[in-house]
């Protein structure tokens, strides 16, 4: 993949790897990816936020075990950390620009997995030597994708649901929950919606959802919960809220497919009156285009 590559084509490569090649990541494309990572620092809400490439050694792969974070990854060369201030909207940003990351790394030609768990005492707080006030509520593997996938991997992918998104009208709204964003009504904004559609989410669990306002361009993000997940993530595993990091990557898509297609715009926090909100859901963050014809 080039730079040129757009980056819809980018976002429907991108999947969940969890079996990699036993060779360490070549010199010609860590350089690249270590050069992004200390450069990507800007977040819709201003966190701060720091990222470090590191081979994976047996340390790593014995903390993931023990942290229950669901699947199994077999053979990563290594693994992208990042750290976060501890602050308002920062599991957000963390989404945002951990989903950046990925999004680079799956332009170098390597596979990535997102993995969520509460890393802040473990051998990764270490490698990035995390300050109290920091966070690491997930981490990345990388390393060169083996082909073909492994059963068990197969297994996982299903089990996950991974190739299964929900309905674009059960997602995507306008003005209001109750009315469904059609297809054909505003059609230019199909294809950010469905690259947010396609990203990845916690237990492919895809708590994201957009409201249009008709009569102007912006997008109104909101997250809704599956009853219980995070109850049970933070109490059994210790797990941060991942569903808020979701958001965040569905914000990156977005924004990312919108710049490409030369749309810019910018992101507000002002909660807006859509009238009934559904149950286990609220307001994360808006869209609004600048200055588009
Ligand atoms: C915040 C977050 C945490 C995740 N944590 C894990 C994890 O701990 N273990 C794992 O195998 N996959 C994990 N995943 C991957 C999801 O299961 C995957 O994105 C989803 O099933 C959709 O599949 P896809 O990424 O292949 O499109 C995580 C994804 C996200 C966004």
């Amino acid at each position: 993949m080039t730079t040129q590559t757009l980056i819809t084509e980018i976002i429907k490569k991108r999947y969940s790897c969890r079996t990699y090649k036993q060779t360490p990541i070549d010199k010609d494309q860590q350089m690249p990816v270590e050069t992004f990572l200390s450069e990507n620092k800007t977040s819709p809400f201003g966190s701060s936020l720091r990222f470090k490439l590191v081979t994976a050694t047996e340390a790593e792969n014995n903390d993931l075990k023990s942290l229950g974070t669901y699947g199994v990854i077999k053979n990563p060369a290594g693994f992208i950390i990042g750290a976060v201030k501890n602050g308002p909207k920062n599991l957000e940003d963390f989404g945002y620009t951990m989903e950046k990351n990925i999004l680079f790394a799956t332009r170098m030609g390597l596979g990535t997995c997102w993995l969520g768990g509460t890393f802040t005492k473990s051998t990764f707080a270490d490698k990035i030597d995390a300050k109290a006030d920091e966070t690491i509520p997930a981490v990345t593997a990388t390393g060169h994708i083996a082909s073909p996938k492994s059963i068990l991997e197969k297994t996982m992918r299903w089990g996950a649901g991974a190739d299964n998104r929900k309905p674009w009208q059960t997602l995507f709204f306008k003005n209001k929950f109750d009315q469904p964003l059609s297809t054909e009504e505003f059609k230019e904004w199909n294809t950010p919606l469905e690259m947010v559609r396609l990203g990845p989410s916690a237990s492919n669990r895809q708590p994201w959802r957009i409201v249009k306002q008709a009569d102007s361009n912006i997008f109104h993000f909101y997250m809704q919960r599956s009853k219980g997940y995070q109850t049970r993530n933070r109490m059994l595993f210790g797990i941060a809220d991942l569903q808020r990091v979701d958001m965040g990557i569905a914000m990156c898509h977005f924004e990312m497919t919108a710049v490409d297609l030369g749309i810019a715009g910018q992101w507000r926090f002002e909660e807006p009156d859509v009238g009934r909100i559904p149950e286990l859901t609220s307001y994360a963050a808006s869209w609004e285009v600048k200055d588009h014809e």
